[in-house]
């Protein structure tokens, strides 16, 4: 075991990325990799140098109550950070870190694969093929919705939004429109031919698929409710890799039931891990579990961009990805 600062890490990491940090700082692992409880993630901060959690946990003000706080840096692992308290943690003079960038791909390549398969019926056509119920080709068998030369509609048009624009224009032929409150150089819309729209309910309106890529927010809290889920098109696909709360889930089990919207494609759920009942119960929707960034490489690297901000940070330089 290193000498050095004392890193604490909530959840297992990939072997790489431990035995790095093992030979750089007094590390602890999660062996069990069991979510830490909140009593587990004070004795942390007061014990701890860095404390390095994920999005499974919840870094509130709260938790530094009555803890005489040792931890000088949160170095999160993952480009998402609401789980994380940055007033909070800034007010105690702790810094705070994530790992963008890294991640972008993946993200990107998973929205693909929820969007193709919705359209497709993968997920059923898996389920079908491993219940021994295929009887064999025919015209009309499982037909699904043609993906190619389609519009899509893009919530959000940060890193992992044109990551997906790309995959979509160049490989699938897609016109691609956007919608994103903060400003979008032309350069960056022009390489994707892509349109901007004034308003969310002009995206809705207009595309075939939706794919949301904005934070979890107070003010993204249910963007996709009732009312702006009945402003898609009912032969519409709804894709969200960004984080659950974004969509209400069971407004969005109502319409895929009722026919308002053809199919879903999610990775990410409110109150994960549960996933609704009325969600599982519907072949129209597939499910992924939270894994848009699940790859070996980006894994690493997600967790080798974190060993790069706390090393900055140890050094005192500056920190690639401060955001307190
Ligand atoms: C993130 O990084 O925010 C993802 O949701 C977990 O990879």
């Amino acid at each position: 075991m290193a000498n050095g600062p004392k890193v604490v890490l909530t959840r297992a990491w990939p072997e790489e990325v431990e035995s790095y940090l093992a030979e750089r700082y007094d590390l602890t692992r999660n062996e069990a990799d069991e979510p830490m409880s909140e009593a587990a993630l004070r004795a942390a901060l007061a014990e701890a140098d860095a404390l390095c959690p994920t999005v499974t946990d919840r870094i509130h003000a709260g938790l530094y109550e009555g803890v005489e706080v040792r931890t000088r840096i949160i170095g999160s692992y993952g480009v998402g950070f609401e789980h994380v308290d940055l007033e909070a943690a800034g007010a105690r003079g702790i810094a705070v870190s994530n790992t963008p960038e890294v991640l972008t791909d993946c993200t990107a390549d998973i929205a693909m694969v929820l969007l193709l398969a919705a359209a497709r019926r993968i997920g059923e056509g898996e389920r079908h093929v491993r219940g021994r119920a295929w009887t064999g080709w025919r015209p009309t068998h499982m037909m699904g919705t043609r993906v190619t030369g389609k519009t899509l509609g893009l919530v959000g048009f940060g890193r992992i939004g044109r990551a997906v624009a790309r995959r979509a224009h160049f490989g699938f032929g897609m016109k691609i429109l956007f919608h994103d409150p903060f400003p979008v150089p032309e350069e960056v819309a022009a390489e994707v031919d892509a349109t901007a729209c004034e308003t969310l309910d002009e995206l809705l309106g207009a595309a075939d698929f939706v794919s949301l890529h904005c934070p979890s927010t107070p003010e993204t809290r249910h963007l996709m409710n009732t009312e702006r889920i009945g402003r898609m098109q009912p032969h519409a696909f709804l894709v969200n890799t960004s984080r659950g709360d974004v969509v209400d889930q069971l407004a969005l089990a109502d319409a895929l039931r009722e026919g308002r919207l053809a199919g879903a494609g999610l990775d990410v759920y409110e109150g994960e891990p549960n996933v609704p009942e009325e969600l599982i119960a519907l072949e129209n929707a597939v499910l992924l579990p939270h894994f848009g960034s699940g790859s070996r490489e980006t894994r690493i690297a997600m967790g080798m961009r974190v060993a790069e901000n706390l090393a900055a940070f140890f050094a005192g330089t500056e920190m690639p990805d401060r955001l307190v």
